[in-house]
């Protein structure tokens, strides 16, 4: 017997997405710990009650939540984001994704002439902020005609759950600084937060650092909090809890921001890929575990 069989496999850590069923929606779960595509409804309409509120509560138990065929149009999409909260702008000067002529939607276009893409670390949106985004949206009309332009997601939860107890214990307590000076220059904001939140909606426990933004574990010395940050960064991102959302024109993805990360594939160039997103304001910064 290995000295460390008596650890839990990857295969048995708690599992939220189990298999539930709705009665205005229909879900397929992507993977094991994150993601599902929701069926059975048309987003160019207004929603039921009843619809919103099975929406809510997949987004909450599958942490991203993509639809596929959906030809909507910036009304469409604010309102679609509105049923869960108002509407934010972004906090950094990005100059990759671009203004519209409407505040609350930003423009994401790559083409042939593209030098760089957003997000191509795995990175929680803007927790730089000192109330990060509570979700974001992403719709894309137009996709590279062979494929490629994934996006990967990774489920928080999991992350978190598959840590031993003993470096669950280590790391409640402290916090990190989230530098959004690192991604979008100078005048972008600069927080601490806890390295391990919980969720205020689903309660559970969260691994609160990612590489675009956290630049050091407050608490710690020099050498040993750049290891432990870069451990938990490895950690956060292996494949094991993570899905990838293979884009067809006009579908969406629309995440937690809470409880994954999340990185685009530039695997197109030079073809197009092209569309807008928009996000939700957090209702709170996070909270400690
Ligand atoms: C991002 O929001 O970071 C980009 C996601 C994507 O383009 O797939």
């Amino acid at each position: 017997m290995s000295g460390t069989a008596h650890l839990p496999s990857i295969a048995k850590i708690a599992s939220y997405p189990e298999a539930v069923s709705y009665d205005t929606i229909t879900t397929t779960p992507a993977s094991p710990h994150i993601g599902a595509e929701i069926g059975g409804i048309d987003l160019t309409k207004p929603l039921s009650n009843k619809q919103v509120q099975e929406l809510h509560d997949a987004f909450a138990r599958y942490q991203v939540i993509f639809f596929r065929d959906q030809k909507i149009s910036f009304e469409d999409q604010i309102r679609l984001a509105g049923y869960f909260g108002p509407l934010g702008k972004h906090v950094g000067a990005s100059t990759i994704s671009k203004k519209t002529d409407n505040d609350l939607v930003r423009k994401f276009h790559y083409d042939e002439t593209s030098k760089q893409i957003s997000g191509e670390n795995f990175h929680s949106d803007q927790s730089c902020a000192a109330v990060p985004p509570l979700g974001s949206m992403l719709y894309n009309h137009t996709v590279p005609p062979d494929g490629g332009g994934d996006t990967m997601f990774a489920s928080m939860y999991a992350a978190y759950d598959s840590l031993s107890p003993r470096m669950k214990t280590y790391l409640k307590g402290l916090t990190a600084t989230h530098d959004g000076t690192r991604v979008f220059g100078p005048g972008t904001p600069v927080s601490v937060h806890p390295v391990i939140t919980r969720h205020p909606v689903t309660g559970r426990e969260v691994i609160y650092v990612n590489h675009d933004f956290t630049s050091h574990i407050n608490e710690l010395p020099r050498l040993e909090g750049e290891r432990v940050l870069q451990l938990l960064i490895d950690h956060c991102n292996k494949p094991e809890w993570t899905c990838r959302f293979r884009w067809r024109a006009h579908s969406i993805a629309f995440w937690d921001n809470r409880c994954t990360h999340h990185k685009a594939i530039w695997d197109y160039w030079p073809n197009v890929r092209s569309g807008f997103r928009v996000q939700i304001e957090g209702t709170a910064p996070p909270v400690a575990a």
